[in-house]
């Protein structure tokens, strides 16, 4: 169930992804799908600290998270980083999205002809004794001149990847799942997952 963590011992291979957007679990779940690794959602508060650093925020949230529930946790947290705005609004993109929008980053844009950006989701899996791995992805590309797209969330609109012609709100999950940070990042703790035992 969504939000709740249950204890059956069939959950021990079972990846326990604190987070409390369903977007970004919707992705996790396509992205490991192939790999046969089963990801649930746990809806729960978690602490964010103040860092520039999107893996240390990561792996702070992780490790206490796998405390308070005795499990091994994922947390994963990302980014839009704008080359003409020194990487603003980077690790505060959430914050940005909910106050001044897409709109207000277009705006705080506006006339400015270098459009590069990247995004980058760092993902932290964390066990209640301590132990932690990081892994990270990114995707280069360009912030467009309007929105586009009704799919996805947050940038989506008006991110452009790179080698792309559409936003990622135009190109729907495939698209994503081919050039998304978020995929990039998953498929490394595919990888990594299914040769250890964490
Ligand atoms: P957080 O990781 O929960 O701190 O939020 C990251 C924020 O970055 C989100 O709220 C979005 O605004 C933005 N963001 C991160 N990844 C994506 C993405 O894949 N598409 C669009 N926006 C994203």
């Amino acid at each position: 169930m969504h939000g709740e963590a249950d204890t059956s011992p069939s959950d021990k291979r079972t990846l326990w992804f604190v987070t409390q957007n369903h977007h970004k679990y919707q992705e996790a779940r396509r992205i490991l799908n192939p790999f046969e690794i089963e990801i649930r959602m746990l809806a729960s508060p978690k602490t964010e600290i103040q860092s520039t650093s999107l893996g240390e925020i990561a792996k702070f949230a992780a490790q206490e998270a796998a405390k308070k529930h005795n499990r091994t946790i994922l947390v994963e947290d990302s980014g839009l980083f704008v080359k003409v705005l020194n990487g603003f609004p980077g690790p505060f993109s959430s914050y940005v999205h909910a106050t001044i929008g897409v709109g207000g980053l277009l705006h705080l844009m506006s006339g400015e002809t270098g459009r590069e950006a990247y995004f980058q989701a760092s993902l932290a899996l964390a066990s209640p004794r301590d132990s932690s791995q990081e892994f990270s992805g990114k995707v280069n590309g360009t912030i467009s001149h309007k929105p586009a797209g009704k799919q996805g969330f947050g940038f989506d609109p008006i991110f452009i990847p790179k080698g792309a012609r559409k936003t990622f709100a135009q190109g729907g999950t495939e698209f994503k799942d081919k050039y998304s940070h978020r995929a990039f990042a998953f498929r490394k703790l595919a990888l990594w997952y299914i040769k250890t035992k964490i």
